[in-house]
């Protein structure tokens, strides 16, 4: 989704923009765009396509005395992708970038026209900054028109926003979007994401609803809707700049498939104390877990890919019913929520809108609310009941895959406290869990041994259009999350099935050749699973078997073999998801894709 940064401060302020818009590509955009101060006058550059457009746009501006400027990257709603198009939006006066969606703009553009103003862009963006003028023009007090075309605007908004008459100020103010200020030695900074402004701070205060945030050379100013001044806290984040580069990796998304054994050990392991659960959560203490009548569990993509493993473990070891839904869908379809459910919220950016607006559903309900999320301080850890962090560190490449092994791990660990609360499992049982979970990093470790193998089957899978993956209960849940990373990288189609449902219609098209991908790591089903294999095979399916380094399979069953690590069965998961991801990574480079950032989509997905 869209990124914002602002400057201000004693130094070039076009180097840091530029800095904090590479640090921000990683969300997804289509064009790029700065304004700043220059000759007297608010001067935009843009360019439609990668940064590095606007970046060579940006050559020849020396630089020398434009001390605060604003940027954005863009990912297209309200017109197509352009230089025109791209933000700042504005006029001489007053200039301005927007993450959101502005819900309203057709009725903000009549109303701007009958007070003579004319657009030019197509963008909903335009129409707000237009909105912030007409209102400057009428208050002269840039906190006030903020405030009052606030009021004024109906959607999910971030913006940074400066006037040619306070040139060293940057205006900012949020609703549903992220947007932080973060104070530093060469000045202020504003950053819909703390990954932009790591290279100088870790320092940061999220920006409220309701509050206007004043930045000058060397200060940070808040004000509330009434318009009083507000004194803020700011965090320390935990990440580090270098944890947010490449370190020596081809893609951030192959280093972070080598991050899993490090980071689900980190998340795992400190919650784990005598071999039991350690999650010491007013939410989730005994008696509050064996009063829970049923959990539902929202999130999106490949988060809700990680909750359907969820609901496999906490079902298998704590016998609580356990629904799962994508967010978008739970979210308007009016379900059955009592207050004696829990509603767990998986995000990794934890600002995923559809989640975020889940959550808030299950909120005005009374039930209580529990999230998973990776991003510290993000809007559904802040808003959720509890919350339990994933602590992967930041995932940069667009393609989830650290964040979906840390999330299945803490889901795992949450299961085994919930069968523990519930009377499921014994005490022995549960220590033998815990510690086999907390070992779980050195299988995945194993795991990742397999990518060569990986890499060489890539080449065949690459000359392919259409792809199935198959597998039968926990394995259907792996194989929707196999599909998706190979679709979304790729560009190959996919589809997951239910591999006793092929039958029932889809095996029509399997064919002489035709690529399917057979997870068999679950022992009660893997003769039915076999079966299943022989079905697509018998009609020409070339088949490539993920199965456990431990079981023993009919000759003849597969072309192509993954042996998995042998972990606990429960947890295999675990160890599937690597090689699945890197069999995806390698057909993606293979294919000269840009494995990182996939054509049309988005890091954080802000807008519903
Ligand atoms: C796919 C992917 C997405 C996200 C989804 C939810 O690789 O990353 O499907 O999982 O957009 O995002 P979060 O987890 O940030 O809520």
């Amino acid at each position: 989704m869209c990124g914002i940064i602002g400057f201000t401060g004693n130094e070039k302020a076009i180097p840091k923009l530029v800095e904090g818009l590479a640090a921000l590509e990683y969300r997804g955009y289509d064009s790029a765009g700065v304004a700043y101060f220059g000759g007297g006058i608010l001067q935009t550059v843009k360019a439609k396509g990668r940064l590095t457009n606007l970046a060579a746009r940006l050559e020849n501006i020396a630089g020398e005395g434009i001390t605060a400027g604003i940027g954005h990257t863009r990912w297209a709603t309200h017109g197509e992708v352009s230089d025109v198009n791209s933000h700042p939006h504005g006029n001489q006066r007053t200039c301005g970038v927007h993450n959101g969606i502005i819900e309203n703009y057709s009725e903000l553009s009549a109303y701007l026209e009958t007070e003579g103003y004319t657009f030019a862009s197509d963008t909903d963006t335009e129409r707000a900054i237009l909105l912030i003028d007409f209102l400057y023009t009428r208050t002269g007090d840039p906190v006030r028109a903020m405030q009052e075309a606030a009021e004024r605007i109906k959607g999910s908004f971030a913006f940074a926003v400066m006037f040619s008459e306070r040139p060293d100020s940057i205006y900012a103010m949020r609703r549903d979007s992220p947007l932080l200020a973060s104070p530093s030695d060469v000045g202020m900074f504003i950053a819909s994401d703390i990954s932009a402004v790591l290279g100088y701070t870790r320092r940061f205060a999220r920006i409220e609803e309701g509050e206007v945030a004043v930045l000058t050379r060397d200060s940070i100013e808040y004000y509330t809707r009434d318009g009083k001044r507000l004194t803020k806290e700011y965090e320390t984040t935990p990440w580090n700049p270098e944890a947010a580069e490449r370190g020596g990796y081809a893609h951030f998304m192959i280093k972070e498939i080598h991050e899993e054994p490090t980071v689900v050990s980190g998340t795992v392991r400190p919650r784990i104390r005598d071999r039991l659960p350690y999650l010491d959560l007013p939410l989730l203490t005994a008696e509050r877990i064996q009063s829970i009548r049923q959990i539902h569990i929202a999130a999106c993509g490949t988060a809700m890919h990680a909750g359907l493993i969820g609901k496999y473990a906490v079902e298998k070891l704590a016998r609580i019913p356990v629904n799962v839904e994508i967010a978008s869908e739970f979210r308007y379809r009016n379900p059955i929520l009592q207050p004696d459910d829990l509603v767990i919220l998986i995000s990794q950016s934890g600002e995923t809108a559809d989640t975020l607006a889940a959550l808030r559903l299950a909120k005005s309900k009374g039930v209580p609310t529990l999230a998973v999320v990776n991003v510290p301080g993000s809007a559904i850890a802040r808003e959720a009941d509890a919350v339990l962090y994933t602590w992967a560190g930041p995932e940069i490449a667009v393609a989830s895959t650290k964040a979906y092994s840390v999330q299945i791990a803490l889901l795992y660990l949450l299961s085994i406290h919930f069968g523990k609360a519930m009377g499921t499992i014994t005490e022995a049982e549960t220590r033998n869990l815990c510690e086999e979970l907390a070992n779980a990093h050195q299988y995945i470790e194993k795991s990742l041994g397999l990518a060569d193998h990986c890499r060489s089957i890539a080449e065949i899978y690459k000359n392919h259009r259409n792809i199935f993956f198959i597998g039968r209960g926990r394995d259907f849940a792996l194989s929707m999350e196999a599909a998706l990373k190979m679709k979304e990288i790729s560009y190959i189609h996919c589809e997951a099935y239910a591999a006793g449902e092929l039958k029932h219609g889809t095996i029509s098209l399997i064919e002489k050749g035709t690529p399917v991908v057979a997870f068999a790591t679950e022992s009660a089903v893997f003769d039915k699973m076999i079966s299943n294999i022989k079905e697509v095979r018998s009609r020409g399916a070339r088949v490539l078997l993920f199965v456990p380094e431990g079981y023993a399979i009919p000759e003849d069953t597969a072309d192509d073999i993954i042996r998995l690590p042998d972990i606990p069965e429960v947890f295999m998961p675990l160890c599937a998801a690597a090689p699945a991801q890197l069999l995806a990574y390698y057909t993606a480079v293979e294919l000269g894709c840009d494995v990182d950032k996939p054509r049309n989509l988005a890091k954080s997905v802000t807008v519903e």
